[in-house]
């Protein structure tokens, strides 16, 4: 097994940043830690493996990555637990994407032993800022752009690979109120909807502003073709509670992000006895099944959403409720599952835990 060379920059102890004072308040990705992990792509290979202090970053103005979008990311949590461990989710999944990522969007993958040694080296030096109270964990954004100046469309020669730490809480409000999109669309077939790339959360922006004028939390997003089969909630996948068959998108569809939540949860209710049906469900009859209470709950899933219960949809000028007040039970059940695993509470039979500390 080859030993990989990661350079630590010192920072003088004057250039430290205060930490937070309340882990409370910390909201989401507002606090970032002293240092960074990057890599450099150049003449065909990763290097200059670094764990330094955390700056901008600095690029010629015709950059790839300002003109053509090649911007990649990924989302993971590390949770510190009660015996003072610092557990990862299945980050080996997150290195996966990451690569499926690059491959759509016409860049280098990163050997997953950079990515998982950078992230757990940059995690093990910056142990103190980990928050410790129920409901905190540090949010982990590795991400990578084309930084060669180009102007001419071509993909960028040279990359920057980095990996970035945000104590944070909560992403989301405790019940979301989602607003269906039918004019715009996130993604079409044989696009790169599936891709976490920027310009899939660009696209989402203008919708997501007519939302909260409105008053909803998230734009739930319908297929392109037929504008009526439900996709995603953007920053979530999700689920639909009928009794006990559960449906959720299928990502077969290039068109929706391949959650890491979402295939945890889809084993988690399995095993809680629930059917798991990956169907694309057509929003009119989402809409037939909440109005005949056929439809008990609804959840989305993501990364730094982790499970929210979904509230409402408003669909055609109709607000369809789901729940107000009281959480449902599925939901309920199936969040502490996963939050119980993930803070390490309960054993992992499933093996998606990867204890860094
Ligand atoms: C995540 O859940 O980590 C994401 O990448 C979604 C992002 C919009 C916050």
């Amino acid at each position: 097994m080859k030993v990989l060379q990661i350079n630590i920059e010192e920072i003088p102890e004057s250039e430290l940043k205060p930490k937070y004072e309340s882990e409370e308040n910390m909201g989401f990705g507002q606090i970032k830690t002293d240092r960074m992990f990057t890599a450099s792509y150049r003449d065909g290979t990763w290097k200059d493996l670094t764990i330094k202090k955390y700056a901008p970053i600095i690029l010629d103005p015709t950059a790839v990555c300002f003109h053509y979008g090649q911007t990649i990311f990924e989302g993971q949590k590390a949770f510190w637990t009660q015996e003072g461990h610092i557990n990862l989710f299945r980050p080996e999944k997150n290195a996966a994407r990451f690569n499926l990522s690059a491959q759509r969007m016409m860049m280098p993958e990163i050997d997953p032993e950079i990515y998982l040694t950078g992230l757990k080296e940059l995690l093990i030096i910056e142990k103190d800022w980990v928050p410790k109270s129920k409901g905190s964990t540090v949010y982990i954004r590795p991400a990578m752009i084309g930084t060669e100046p180009c102007l001419g469309l071509r993909a960028s020669n040279e990359y920057l690979f980095f990996i970035i730490l945000s104590p944070s809480r909560s992403y989301f409000p405790e019940i979301l109120k989602l607003y269906v999109s039918e004019q715009y669309i996130r993604a079409a077939p044989g696009g790169m909807g599936s891709a976490k790339t920027g310009g899939n959360y660009a696209g989402s922006l203008l919708v997501g502003q007519v939302a909260k004028k409105a008053g909803f939390d998230q734009v739930l997003w319908l297929d392109a073709i037929h504008r009526r089969y439900v996709e995603e909630v953007g920053a979530m996948n999700i689920f639909f509670v009928y009794n006990d068959v559960v449906y959720t998108t299928p990502i077969e569809s290039d068109t929706i992000v391949h959650g890491i939540t979402r295939e945890s949860v889809i084993q988690l209710i399995q095993d809680f006895g629930y059917t798991v049906k990956e169907e694309s469900l057509a929003i009119d009859k989402i809409v037939r099944g909440i109005k005949e209470g056929a439809l008990v709950e609804s959840f989305g899933t993501g990364t730094a959403a982790s499970i929210v219960p979904i509230g409402s949809l408003f669909y055609r000028g109709e607000n369809h409720i789901i729940i107000e007040f009281k959480v449902g039970s599925l939901t309920k059940k199936v969040s502490k599952k996963l939050l119980d695993i993930q803070y390490g509470n309960i054993p992992d039979p499933y093996k998606w835990i990867v204890r860094v500390i």
